[in-house]
């Protein structure tokens, strides 16, 4: 019985694959290398010591899909394969809807023809908009949310849950991950943006090795106690061992299952450069600049449910996250290269 990865060379399921290895489970690995180098692959194989059978296919692609579980015995799926930048989905929303609706839809298809049962889904906080206050519970009204990746968040959501109480799948395991930061302690897995970074830390990893002169904080005016935005930082690995959890979970439950992974404190833009400037002894030049469209106050989770039923809690603090992005930033100065 194996676990099936889909988006496994990416960030979250490289990480993720590590984990599930380490723990025992065999996996098979999906990806077309859309956001990913098969570098990571090989260091997946490398951290672990352990090989993995591996799909370079498109999870749009039926017949592709349907080839891996005719292949594999595949008791559970992980879905990480999507598109996930916010700014390219408010430009291209088209190509947002149809490629993670499809690829949702495609997978779904394939896993009910094929008799699988248990699905854990790779959701965001982002489903939850602007919430009215924090901590944000999983019962918290979910929308409207404020840009199309967040959107095909949602709809992936409600498009589960019916399928769910169709008998269509017997398990659905939603995760909302707050923001995953942080790499593997190694050095030789992390996040590998293309171009210039879009998100927090790792422009500020990049800022440490000198490729910008200084991070743009975007705003200082809102309503949090120093003016800068307000979020759950995650380490990457402890969001990798809630996906442990909840297979675990989803082969010994039934339903449609929500979970927020995070850690439930919440650091400001500045918060987060200091703690950097703490971690590593480097020096983080920043300036004050005007908000980033679209940018709430505060958002942070309230993880008492995972801890509960899915027997995880993040173990990881910031000081660790920000040690362990700067060691991935600085080892692999160009990511995984060409
Ligand atoms: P990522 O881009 O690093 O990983 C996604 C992987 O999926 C990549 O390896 C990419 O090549 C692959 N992929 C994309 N479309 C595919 C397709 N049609 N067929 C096969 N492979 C495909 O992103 P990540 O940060 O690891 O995120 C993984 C998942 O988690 C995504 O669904 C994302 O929306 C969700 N998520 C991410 C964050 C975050 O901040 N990183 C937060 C919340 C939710
Ligand atoms: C964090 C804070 C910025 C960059 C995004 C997606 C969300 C989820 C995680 C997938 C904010 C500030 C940022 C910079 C800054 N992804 N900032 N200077 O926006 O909370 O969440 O990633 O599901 O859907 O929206 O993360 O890292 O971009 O920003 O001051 O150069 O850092 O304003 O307050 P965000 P982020």
């Amino acid at each position: 019985m194996k676990v099936l990865v889909t988006g496994g060379a990416g960030f979250i399921g490289s990480h993720t694959c590590v984990e599930l290895l380490n723990s025992g489970y065999e996996i098979v690995v999906a990806d077309n290398y859309s956001n990913s180098k098969p570098e990571a692959l090989k260091r997946i194989k490398e951290i672990t010591h352990k090989d993995f059978r591996f799909y370079e296919c498109d999870i749009r692609d039926r017949t592709a899909v349907d080839a891996i579980f005719d292949e594999n015995d595949i008791c559970a799926v992980i879905h990480f394969a999507g598109l996930k930048a916010v700014g390219e989905s408010v430009a291209k929303p088209l190509w947002y809807y149809s490629h993670n609706l499809t690829s949702t839809f495609t997978l779904c298809e394939s896993m009910k023809a094929h008799g699988v049962d248990n699905l854990i889904f790779s959701s965001s906080a982002t489903v939850y908009g602007n919430p009215a206050s924090v901590p944000v519970r999983e019962d918290f009204p979910v929308g409207p949310t404020t840009n199309p990746y967040g959107e095909t968040k949602l709809m992936q959501e409600r498009i589960l849950r019916d399928m769910q109480k169709a008998g269509d799948i017997n398990t659905v395991i939603i995760l909302r991950y707050f923001n995953p930061i942080g790499a593997h302690e190694s050095g030789l897995i992390g996040e590998d943006p293309n171009g210039i970074p879009n998100n927090l830390l790792p422009f500020v990893s990049q800022v440490a090795v000198g490729k910008h002169p200084y991070v743009r904080v975007f705003g200082n005016d809102y309503n949090t106690p120093d003016g800068t935005g307000v979020r759950d930082y995650i380490h990457v690995v402890d969001l990798a061992k809630a996906h442990v959890a909840a297979v675990r979970r989803a082969l010994d439950s039934e339903g449609i299952q929500y979970y927020n992974i995070g850690t439930g404190v919440g650091y400001s833009v500045l918060d987060v450069i200091h703690a950097y400037e703490k971690a590593t002894g480097k020096t983080i030049p920043y300036r004050i600049c005007d908000r980033r469209p679209g940018d709430i106050d505060s958002v942070y989770s309230d993880p008492s449910l995972a801890v509960e039923k899915l027997g995880w809690r993040a173990e990881y603090g910031i000081e660790r996250m920000c040690i362990d992005a700067d060691r991935w930033q600085t080892m692999n100065p160009q990511g995984y290269g060409d």
